[in-house]
C-alpha cells in the first residue's frame, strides 16, 4: 500500500516512445475496453484484440472519435481455439510496430460457477486454454517485441479469486495462480538479463462489467476506474500489486481475520452464484 505514497501514476509515460502500440487482449469490453480508452488517452495507439469482428469496429470507431489523433488497429482471434496458426497471425498483425506494452487482459470470464466435481469437459477445457494455453503462447510469442522495443511494459490482469482460493471456480482461480508464478518468473528473467521490461501481475477484484452487472458499490468498482488504477499502478515497483485501492482495502481487512474466518467469508460469497444450487430453486 505505501508504494501510492510515492507514485505519481505517471509512469505509463516511459514507455510512450516513437509512435509507441500497446495490445490489449479481450478488448471488445469490460475492463479491457476502458484499459484501450485509458492507454489511448495515455497516448499510445492500440491494438484491440477481441473474437466478434463487428463489436470490435465499434470499439474502435467509438475510440477513435473519443481519440482523433491515435490509431486504433484490430486483431480478430477466438481465444478458445488457441492454436500455432493462430498465435503467428497475431505475432503477424502486429507486425512491425513499435510494440512496448501488452496487456493479457483476457481471462475465462464466461466459467460456470459450479463445484469442480460437477465440471464438464468442456468448462476445464475452455478455462485453461484461454487463462493457460493462449495467455503463454501469446506472451511467448511477442516477448521478444517487448525486449526489441525496451523500455516496455507486461501487464497481466490477475482475479481475487487467486488469492483468496475462491471454491466453485477453482480452474479459473489456478489460471491466475499459473499467470502469477509466469510474471514472477519472467521478471526475474528479464532482470537476470539486464533487459528494461517491466512485469506486473495486477490483483483485481470485483468490477462491474456488462457480463459481471451486480452494481457498483465500494467492493465492485468500475471498469473506467479499474482501467485507470492499472495503467496508475505501473512502475509501482513490485510484480504483484493490487491496483485498486477499494480492493485493497477489502484485501486487508481479510488478512487481519483468522484464515478459518476468512475461508468461511469468501465461501459464503459465493454460494448464491453456485448454477448448481440456483438450479435446484429454480426447478
Ligand atoms: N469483472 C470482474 O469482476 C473481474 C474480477 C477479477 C478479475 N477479472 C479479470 O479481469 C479481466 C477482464 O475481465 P472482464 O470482467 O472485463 O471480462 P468481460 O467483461 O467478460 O470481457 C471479456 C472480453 O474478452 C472477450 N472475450 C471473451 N472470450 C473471448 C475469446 N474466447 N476470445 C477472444 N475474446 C474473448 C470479450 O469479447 P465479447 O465482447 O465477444 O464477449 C470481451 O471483450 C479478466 O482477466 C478477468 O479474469 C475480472
Amino acid at each position: 500500500m505505501l508504494w501510492r505514497l510515492f507514485h505519481s501514476g505517471r509512469h505509463i509515460e516511459r514507455y510512450i516512445h516513437d509512435d509507441a502500440w500497446a495490445l490489449v487482449t479481450g478488448a471488445s469490453d469490460g475492463i479491457g475496453k476502458a484499459l484501450v480508452d485509458e492507454l489511448l488517452g495515455r497516448g499510445f495507439n492500440v491494438l484491440i484484440h477481441g473474437r466478434n469482428a463487428a463489436k470490435l469496429e465499434r470499439v474502435k470507431e467509438e475510440m477513435l472519435a473519443k481519440h482523433p489523433a491515435r490509431q486504433v488497429a484490430l486483431v480478430v482471434c477466438d481465444a478458445s481455439q488457441v492454436s500455432y496458426g493462430m498465435i503467428e497471425d497475431v505475432v503477424h498483425q502486429v507486425g512491425d510496430r513499435n510494440l512496448t506494452c501488452l496487456v493479457n487482459n483476457l481471462g475465462a470470464t464466461e466459467r460456470r460457477i459450479l463445484p469442480f466435481a460437477k465440471q464438464q469437459w468442456a468448462d476445464v477445457e475452455d478455462t485453461t486454454n484461454i487463462g493457460i494455453r493462449f495467455v503463454a503462447q501469446l506472451t511467448r510469442a511477442l516477448l521478444p517485441k517487448l525486449v526489441a522495443h525496451q523500455p516496455s511494459v507486461l501487464l497481466n490482469l490477475g482475479s481475487s479469486s487467486q488469492l483468496v482460493h475462491a471454491p466453485f471456480v477453482p480452474v479459473y482461480a489456478a489460471t491466475k495462480g499459473f499467470l502469477l508464478t509466469l510474471s514472477q518468473c519472467i521478471d526475474l528473467e528479464m532482470r537476470a538479463d539486464g533487459l528494461d521490461v517491466e512485469v506486473l501481475y495486477l490483483d483485481v477484484g470485483e468490477v462491474n462489467t456488462t457480463a459481471h452487472d451486480v452494481g457498483e458499490s465500494f467492493i465492485v468498482v468500475s471498469s473506467p476506474s479499474m482501467g485507470k488504477a492499472i495503467v496508475d499502478a505501473v512502475g509501482c515497483g513490485g510484480v504483484f500489486v493490487t491496483p485498486h485501492w477499494h480492493h485493497e482495502c477489502v484485501n486487508s481487512v481479510l488478512a487481519c481475520l483468522p484464515r478459518r474466518l476468512q475461508d468461511y467469508f469468501v465461501t459464503q460469497s459465493m454460494m448464491p452464484r453456485r448454477l448448481d444450487l440456483v438450479d435446484k430453486k429454480t426447478q
